[in-house]
């Protein structure tokens, strides 16, 4: 990021026009309980609960200012009425079969959105079985080669701005967790990502093609699985030559949310870690997709992550040093979209005597992710506007892995990753940042 290329208060350009959201995965779980829940919103059928660029507030000036305005009311976002939506699935199910499928939102709701919903239906997605082995996708792009396909998917990202006089778009991974991939030296530069494409590499994932796609054509990409996509060398420095954030991955919804919330907790009053084992139930087509050890791999090494650089074993060894962690998902069918997560805690206080915390979250996978696409969206077309680039840090707040430059390490804690998030708005709002010294309330 150049900081002559950021833009500030007033400079940030206006939030005019349509917003286009390009949705890979649209006939998802995540992807139509949000579109839904953005059209109930809008029609003052529901609150946008879980939304913090909708009902959050950022503190402005000091304490004693009485400064504290809704984010939206501080700085300039797209309205939810601007919204257009367009995307691709790998199955031809129009957003009302698909929501009807999903289970997530109850039928009378679906049926007061039916004719926003059924008027939805997706693109032809770009599909490799390689990568995904536990769906066989019937609705897919044909192409010569996967440089082909990225044009096919740029053409339709064209066609959709112009019979829709779209103004911006963002597009947001909401498709299934691919299988495990590694980077490779196709991943390594421009140069030879492109070459990639042409010559269909093994290297080269969906995911990553549709991101090429967004990319080259000026449109901020966010991956909510966490899958390796964009986090890879080739397509940042792509995304810092045509301007545009990008930012990821995988939603932090249901259990990695409370790790984030727990684990900074114990360690800030220094309690130590024998264990933490997790355990999840779901049935839903995500908990089907990741029944393959591929895609399980991708999830697992997400999940796993977090607590290693909360808890800095490497500083703390007498409380963190070799603690057993363990993340397991279960494929239940009768269970849906309403996953119940395990966690077995084993901690260890005052002269290593051990105590045990149990924590038993019946969520709701997509209910949970739904407020998070809304904000990802809102945030990096705002980022966008305002000139930033490449990796947006500052949204950390809402990924399993943040994605963070080379030579750093991601910032898990969920408290951090808020104060990073708001003072990032006030930085660019030319407001002062907020450290919580607070000693000048008590210096003469
Ligand atoms: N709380 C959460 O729900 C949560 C949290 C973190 C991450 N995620 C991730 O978000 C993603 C969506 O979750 P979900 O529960 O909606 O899953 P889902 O299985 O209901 O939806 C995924 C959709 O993507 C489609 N798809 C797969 N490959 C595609 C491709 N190449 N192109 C276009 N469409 C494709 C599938 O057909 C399906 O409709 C998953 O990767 C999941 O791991 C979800």
């Amino acid at each position: 990021m150049k900081s002559d290329k950021v833009r500030k208060k007033d400079t940030i350009e206006p939030a005019q026009g349509k917003l286009g959201v390009l949705i890979p995965g649209i006939g998802g779980a995540v992807a139509t309980t949000f579109m839904a829940g953005v059209e109930a919103i809008k029609n003052k059928m529901a609150l946008p609960i879980g939304s913090l660029t909708q009902m959050g507030t950022v503190r402005l000036g000091k304490r004693t200012e009485n400064r504290v305005p809704y984010i939206k009311d501080f700085i300039t976002l797209a309205s939810l009425d601007d919204m257009v939506f367009a995307g691709w699935d790998i199955f031809d199910d129009n957003c009302l079969t698909a929501a009807q499928k999903a289970k997530v939102l109850e039928k009378d709701l679906i049926e007061r959105l039916r004719p926003f919903l059924s008027r939805i239906s997706p693109m032809k997605g770009v599909y490799n079985r390689q990568y995904l082995k536990n769906l066989e996708g019937t609705h897919i792009k044909a192409g010569k080669n996967y440089m082909d396909l990225a044009s096919a998917l740029k053409d339709d990202i064209q066609t959709f701005t112009k019979n829709n006089a779209i103004d911006r778009c963002v597009m947001v991974w909401c498709a299934s967790t691919e299988t495990y991939l590694q980077p490779a030296p196709v991943h390594q530069s421009i140069a030879a990502f492109e070459q990639g494409l042409k010559e269909n590499s093994p290297h080269i994932s969906p995911s990553m093609i549709y991101a090429y796609a967004a990319i080259t054509s000026g449109v901020p990409f966010v991956n909510g699985a966490p899958n390796l996509t964009v986090d890879i060398p080739a397509l940042n420095e792509l995304s810092k030559k045509h301007g545009v954030p990008i930012a990821g991955k995988d939603f932090k919804t249901g259990q990695t949310l409370m790790k984030t919330i727990i684990g900074p907790g114990l360690k800030s009053r220094l309690l130590g870690l024998e264990g933490w084992y997790s355990t999840n139930i779901l049935g839903n087509r995500d908990g089907q997709v990741l029944e393959d050890p591929g895609s399980f791999k991708t999830k697992e090494e997400s999940k796993l992550s977090v607590l290693e650089h909360i808890l800095q074993p490497d500083l703390y060894p007498d409380l963190y040093k070799d603690f057993y962690h363990k993340v397991a998902i279960n494929y239940y069918p009768p269970r849906g979209d309403n996953k119940e997560g395990w966690d077995c805690i084993d901690i260890f206080g005052w002269l290593g005597y051990p105590m045990q915390i149990k924590i038993n979250f019946l969520c709701r996978d997509s209910i949970l992710a739904a407020p998070l696409v809304l904000d990802l969206v809102l945030f990096v077309d705002f980022a966008k506007r305002a000139g930033l680039s490449g990796i947006q840090e500052w949204l950390s707040f809402y990924f399993k892995s943040p994605m963070v430059a080379p030579g750093l390490y991601p910032e898990h804690d969920l408290f951090i990753q808020l104060t990073k998030l708001k003072n990032t708005l006030r930085f660019l709002m030319d407001e002062e940042l907020i450290t919580h010294l607070g000693l000048e309330y008590y210096m003469d």
